[in-house]
């Protein structure tokens, strides 16, 4: 299949998107296919040639993360530069049989691109815009959530201007549509409060402020309408922020996770209906925590799930027998689903 594969972008998460990219085109090269890996952030000059890779032509794509977050000032500045996608990556696009969104946050993940690839009839991968609307906005997924009974933290949401009384303590102050942890902060105690809100909205206009659930972390990834096996996250110290999500050695993750079975049974069926819920496509990745008492509280899905060296849900799909080759594969085979 001739495939373009979309990533980088101008979001928070460009770094963690490029590794992605990188990993995904290397993966569909080995499966036979021919790939065109793009920055859709620098684009295609013009006179560029489009060029689509196979395996054969010994092309290989480094997947490096920088150690720290990104200077969220530095993202301002570049999203404020350029338009979504530019002519000649949508030319890239439609030269392609299907698009492999390896975009994470921004208007790669919120359905904007999504949006502008359905007005083209380009099939790509992942969810639709419906789903990465109803996913990306925190604060409306966990609404949705609640319609079906589906049980998440309290929550509080702020405009950046507006009265920011504080939430209750501990919570977990973060950005209302951003993702990989960027511009978010544990707050146990008032005195954190100002930074807290200050961090996240150097992110975003709105944010929330989330009761903070102690217990185990745990994601489960969706690939096709089935759950596949829980890993469970455990930081070597902190919570999992961008560097322990990004950083080897930070985290410890074991999948599959150690449960009974009637909790690995609840925490798959809370995830298939939580991507039922919010509409999502043929893959997603949903994160919860279990109290002591055996309660789980769903954080968020994710639309657009990591697919990096350290990512969560090729480990997943690992534990089930599926290598992050097939996987690559079984995603563009089957687009949104
Ligand atoms: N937002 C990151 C990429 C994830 O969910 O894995
Ligand atoms: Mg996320």
């Amino acid at each position: 299949m001739k495939i373009a594969v979309l990533a980088g972008g101008y979001s928070p998460e460009r770094e963690v998107s490029l590794s992605s990219g990188a990993m995904i085109t290397n993966a569909l090269m080995e499966k036979g296919h021919e790939v065109c890996l793009i920055d859709s952030y620098l684009g295609i000059p013009d006179g560029e040639e489009i060029r689509f890779y196979r395996l054969k032509d010994g092309m290989e794509f480094s997947s490096h993360i920088g150690e720290s977050a990104p200077d969220l000032e530095h993202v301002k500045r570049r999203g404020s530069l350029r338009g979504i996608m530019g002519n000649r990556v949508m030319e890239a696009c439609m030269e392609s049989e299907m698009v492999f969104l390896a975009l994470h946050g921004g208007a790669g993940e919120n359905g904007q691109i999504q949006a502008i690839l359905d007005g083209f009839g380009i099939p790509y991968t992942g969810t639709g815009f419906e789903g990465c609307f109803k996913a990306m906005d925190k604060h409306l997924a966990k609404l949705l959530m609640l319609e079906e009974n589906i049980p998440t933290p309290e929550w509080r949401l702020y405009e950046k201007g507006s009265d920011a009384e504080p939430f209750v303590f501990p919570c977990v102050v973060k950005p209302c549509g951003c993702g990989s942890s960027v511009g978010v902060t544990m707050v146990e105690e008032e005195g954190q409060w100002k930074k807290a809100l200050e961090t996240a909205f150097s992110c975003e206009n709105t944010v929330l402020a989330e009761a903070k659930v102690n217990g185990r972390e745990f994601s489960v990834g969706i690939l096709g309408g089935t759950a596949l096996p829980a890993i469970e996250i455990k930081p070597i110290s902190g919570f999992y922020n961008y560097e322990n999500k990004y950083q080897p050695g930070k985290t410890e993750e074991i999948c599959p996770a150690s449960l009974s079975k009637e909790e690995a049974d609840h925490l798959a069926d809370l995830a298939v209906k939580v991507h039922k819920v919010l509409s999502l496509g043929y893959y997603s990745r949903v994160d919860f925590m279990m109290k002591q008492d055996g309660s789980i509280y769903c954080l968020e899905a994710n639309t657009l799930p990591g697919m990096t060296p350290y990512s969560l849900l090729p480990q997943e799909a690992k534990a089930a027998g599926i290598s992050y080759q097939e996987l690559c594969d079984l995603i563009v085979r089957h687009g949104k689903g």
